[in-house]
Order: structure tokens, then C-alpha cells, then sequence
């Protein structure tokens, strides 16, 4: 009975010390007199993002449409996490450029010694993010993008081939774009030769097993994650791609006049070149970060270029054209003049944006000038881009696919740090330059033959999967494609 007792009690206190704790977490913004929407127990400012009801884009847009105007800033919950969010394009810019010196900081979990593969530039912080972004941007230099373009060329017309010759056939979309933006990861990232099945099979492990609530925890409780030395990859995964990028890297040093094609080489051709496991952890951040946005990118475009035919259209004459000026060859200074097609890219981007939101963490007290806001050190800042890319005061109808808003003249009229699909600053994407490339490209092989349109497989409206941080359709995307005629 003592026993039982005793253990009734200690179960007691620990609950109430949790009770206090969430309690005391949860009245952060209260303390600071920040303005606020009241949280929930436990949940925070995200109870139906966490019960999978909703995405978190659409829980930061209706905060951010609430107070906007209200305060630059106001107090946000993820569970019992504070966070910053930002509301004011003022602010974005002195946190993303203007200061971006405070907020070098994301606050991903990364711990290289446990698993040498979140040693990435998007995960790492303070020194060693600052040592290694020094270099990496050497690698993703304008100059080296325009040496790879050759590769990325080869790598489409494989992929437009493959498009077959049917004259109408019904396709997953999904699985379609993956096949190309795979193609590039595998052999452009990690320089693997040909048949990637097996890379596939391991990408596909990887997604399926990252969980949104192992992330979370890493992010709230960073130190417990190191002591405990916790692990947050799928293992066997990360193996595959550490054993693959090594043996590439081997397998590149006994072939030393290879022509330029693969970002190892890059890496490896550095002046201080980073160790075989670091270049590794960079190629691996090809699968990261750059994997889902691509697919979800073209996904999406293909989607809303379906549903507007006439737009279609367009693009695909702008493609046909600037081939034909060019000896039906896709140059640098072709892909220049893909101005409508860029804006659909653009347009896709804003409002399916991949990334909705960003991350940073103060790493010294930041007031506001003029005002007397202040964001502390320690802080963690959100910058709800995607609630920005909906704002209707800056685009209007927001929901509307219309290319026409990043025509030049529309988009100089528009505040500074309202299109952030790629971040900006000190943190922002590393490949972007890359990325519009290889979009473009795509764009080119998957529309300069085929017509894409819906078929009765196609739902619409398109949900998005709200299990997943990054925006990506809920379901699979569903088209009939016809082969046309040149
Ligand atoms: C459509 C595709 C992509 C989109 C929309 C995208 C977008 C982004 C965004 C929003 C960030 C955070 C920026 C910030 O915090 O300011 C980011 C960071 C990053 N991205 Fe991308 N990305 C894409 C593809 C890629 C690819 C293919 C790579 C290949 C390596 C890549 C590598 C990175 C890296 C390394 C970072 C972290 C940079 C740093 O912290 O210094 N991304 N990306």
C-alpha cells in the first residue's frame, strides 16, 4: 500500500512539474507584454496542425491576417515553443539583410559527431555554418551554374524521350517530375552514372520515414537531443547516401580529367576543400532541401497550367520561339529570354510557395528603430512567407494564378521582401541560381511536345498534405498528356 502511494505520488509531482513547465513556457509573451492570440494547453498556437486538420501555412496566414498592422510583430506558439512571427516587410528585411548579422542562427538539430550527414549547410549554425557557407558559395557561383548547364541539358533530353511517343496517355504527375528531378539529384549531387533505382528507393525510404514529431522535439529540446546523442535520420538511408557520395568521390579522384559535371567535383576542386564526410553531408542536402520543392514545384505548375490552357499555350510558344532562335538549342542566353515562362515559375512559387515559412534565432538583442519592440537574444523568428505570398494587400486576389503579377513593371511596384520563395540574405538558398535553371529546363522538356490537361482522375481543388512541413499535394496528380505534332 506504501508503495502505491509513493507512486501515486511521484506521478503526481511529476505531472504537476510538466503542468508548470508548459504553464510557465506558455505565458512567455504575457510576461513581455507581447501582443498575442492566446494558446491553448499544450498545443499552443497549432492544435489542428498537429491533429493533421490543417497545414501550418494555414494557421500562421489566419494569425498573420488578424494582427497585421497591428504591432510589426506579435507572440506565437508552436505547442509551448515561443516563436517570433513576423508581420511587417520592415522587419523581414533587417532580420533577412540589414541585421542578418543577429540572426545567423536557424536552430535546426544537427550533431555531425552522431550523424556525419547533418553536417549540411542548412542544418549547421554559428562557426561551422560560416566556414563552410564561405565555400559553398564558391560552389553554387554563377559561373559554375553556367559550366553544368551542358549536363542538366543531357540529363532533359533523356527525360523528354522518356516522355514516350503515345499520342494520349493518362500520367502521374508526381512520379513524372521525379523522374527528372531525381535524375539531376542523383547525378548533378551525388555523381552517381546511370540507373538510379536504387537511389530512388532509398529517397523514398528517407521521406517516408521523417517524422514531423522527431523534428519538433530536436527543435524544442536541442540539448537533451545532443546528451542522448539522438539520431533523427532514417539510418540505413543516410548510410546508402554517405556510402554512395564516398564511393563517387574515390571513383572522381581516379578519373582526374573528367569534364566538369557534378557538384562533388565542385566541391572537391575547392581550393581548401572540405574532408570526403563533409562533402558527403553537402550532396545529402541535395536530397533534403532540395528534393521535395523541386517535385512540388513542377507539380504544382503543370497543375495550374492544366486548369488555364490558354496559359499553357503561351508558354509553350515562348519555348518553341526561343528554340528556334537558338537552332532548337536551349542556351544560357535562351533561358535569359524565357521571360513569360520565369513568370509562371515565379507565379507557382507564390502561391504554392514550398517553403512557407522561415526560420531564424536571435543571437543578440535586436530593437527595432523608432519603435520600441524588441526581439531578445534567444528569440526564434518565424517569417510566414507564404501568408506574406496570400497577402491581398500586396497581391491582389490572392488565390488567382495570374503570371501577369511578375511582369517587371508589376514587380517593381511592390514592397521590397514580399516574394520569398527562396529566402533572402546571409541564409538564404544556396542554390537558388541552380534551381531556376534546372525549373526552367524542365519546363522546357515537359511542355515543348506535350499538351497536359485534366483527366477525370484529377482532383480539384488540389489539397496539401498536412502531415508534411514543406508544401506538397495531397494526393497524386493525375493528367491526360498528349503528344503533339512540332
Ligand atoms: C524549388 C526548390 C527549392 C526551394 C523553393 C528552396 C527554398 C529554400 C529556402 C526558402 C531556404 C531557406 C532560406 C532562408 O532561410 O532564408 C533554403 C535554404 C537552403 N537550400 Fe534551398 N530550395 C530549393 C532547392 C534547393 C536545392 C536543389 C538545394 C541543393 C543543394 C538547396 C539547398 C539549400 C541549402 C543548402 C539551404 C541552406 C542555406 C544556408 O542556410 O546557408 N535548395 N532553400
Amino acid at each position: 500500500m506504501e508503495l502505491l502511494h509513493r507512486a501515486v505520488f511521484t506521478a503526481l509531482g511529476a505531472l504537476s512539474l510538466v503542468y508548470a513547465l508548459v504553464k510557465i513556457s506558455l505565458g512567455y509573451w504575457k510576461r513581455r507584454g507581447i501582443l498575442h492570440e492566446k494558446p491553448k494547453f499544450f498545443w499552443g498556437n497549432i492544435k489542428g496542425v498537429v491533429t493533421g486538420k490543417r497545414h501550418l501555412q494555414d494557421a500562421l496566414q489566419d494569425i498573420y491576417a488578424a494582427y497585421k498592422g497591428r504591432a510589426p510583430f506579435v507572440g506565437f506558439f508552436a505547442c509551448i515553443k515561443p516563436f517570433v512571427l513576423v508581420l511587417d516587410l520592415e522587419l523581414v528585411r533587417h532580420i533577412l539583410v540589414t541585421h542578418a548579422g543577429n540572426f545567423t542562427t536557424r536552430g535546426l538539430y544537427s550533431n555531425p559527431s552522431v550523424e556525419p550527414l547533418s553536417g549540411n549547410l542548412l542544418q549547421l549554425d554559428g562557426h561551422n555554418w560560416r566556414a563552410l557557407h564561405a565555400q559553398s558559395a564558391g560552389v553554387f557561383s554563377a559561373a559554375n551554374i553556367n559550366k553544368l548547364l551542358p549536363r542538366l541539358l543531357q540529363i532533359s533530353r533523356g527525360f523528354q524521350s522518356s516522355l514516350g511517343k503515345e499520342r494520349l496517355q493518362t500520367l502521374n504527375i508526381n512520379e513524372l517530375v521525379d523522374s527528372y528531378n531525381l535524375e539531376v539529384v542523383a547525378s548533378m549531387g551525388f555523381g552517381l552514372p546511370v540507373d538510379h533505382t536504387e537511389f530512388r528507393r532509398w529517397t523514398q525510404r528517407y521521406w517516408s520515414n521523417f517524422s514531423l514529431w522527431r523534428a519538433y522535439l530536436t527543435l524544442e529540446f536541442p540539448l537533451l537531443a545532443r546528451l542522448l546523442r539522438h539520431q533523427s535520420y532514417d539510418k540505413a538511408a543516410t548510410d546508402y547516401f554517405q556510402k554512395v557520395a564516398l564511393g563517387q568521390l574515390q571513383e572522381q579522384r581516379k578519373r582526374d580529367r573528367q569534364p566538369l559535371q557534378t557538384f562533388l567535383q565542385l566541391y572537391s576542386r575547392m581550393e581548401q576543400p572540405l574532408d570526403d564526410v563533409q562533402i558527403a553531408a553537402q550532396a545529402f542536402g541535395f536530397v533534403l532541401a532540395g528534393l521535395v520543392p523541386l517535385n512540388a514545384t513542377l507539380s504544382f505548375c503543370l497543375y495550374e497550367l492544366a486548369l488555364q490552357p490558354e496559359l499553357q499555350e503561351r508558354v509553350r510558344a515562348e519555348i518553341r520561339g526561343i528554340l528556334k532562335q537558338h537552332d532548337e538549342q536551349l542556351t544560357q542566353e535562351g533561358l535569359k529570354e524565357l521571360l513569360y515562362t520565369k513568370q509562371v515559375l515565379n507565379e507557382t512559387l507564390r502561391l504554392h510557395t514550398p517553403y512557407p515559412l522561415l526560420l531564424r534565432r536571435a543571437t543578440k538583442e535586436f530593437e527595432l528603430p523608432g519603435s520600441v519592440f524588441v526581439i531578445a537574444r534567444g528569440n526564434n523568428v518565424l517569417i510566414p512567407t507564404a501568408a506574406i505570398h496570400r497577402d491581398p494587400a500586396i497581391y491582389d486576389e490572392p488565390l488567382r494564378f495570374d503570371p501577369d503579377r511578375f511582369e517587371a513593371e508589376a514587380r517593381r511596384k511592390r514592397p521590397a521582401m514580399s516574394f520569398l520563395p527562396f529566402g533572402d540574405g546571409l541564409r538564404g538558398c544556396i542554390a537558388a541560381q541552380f534551381v531556376e535553371q534546372e525549373l526552367l529546363v524542365g519546363l522546357v522538356a515537359l511542355l515543348q511536345h506535350h499538351r497536359y490537361a485534366p483527366c477525370a482522375k484529377t482532383v480539384i481543388p488540389l489539397e496539401y498534405d498536412n502531415g508534411r512541413l514543406l508544401l506538397m499535394p495531397k494526393n497524386e496528380i493525375y493528367m491526360s498528356v498528349e503528344r503533339m505534332d512540332n
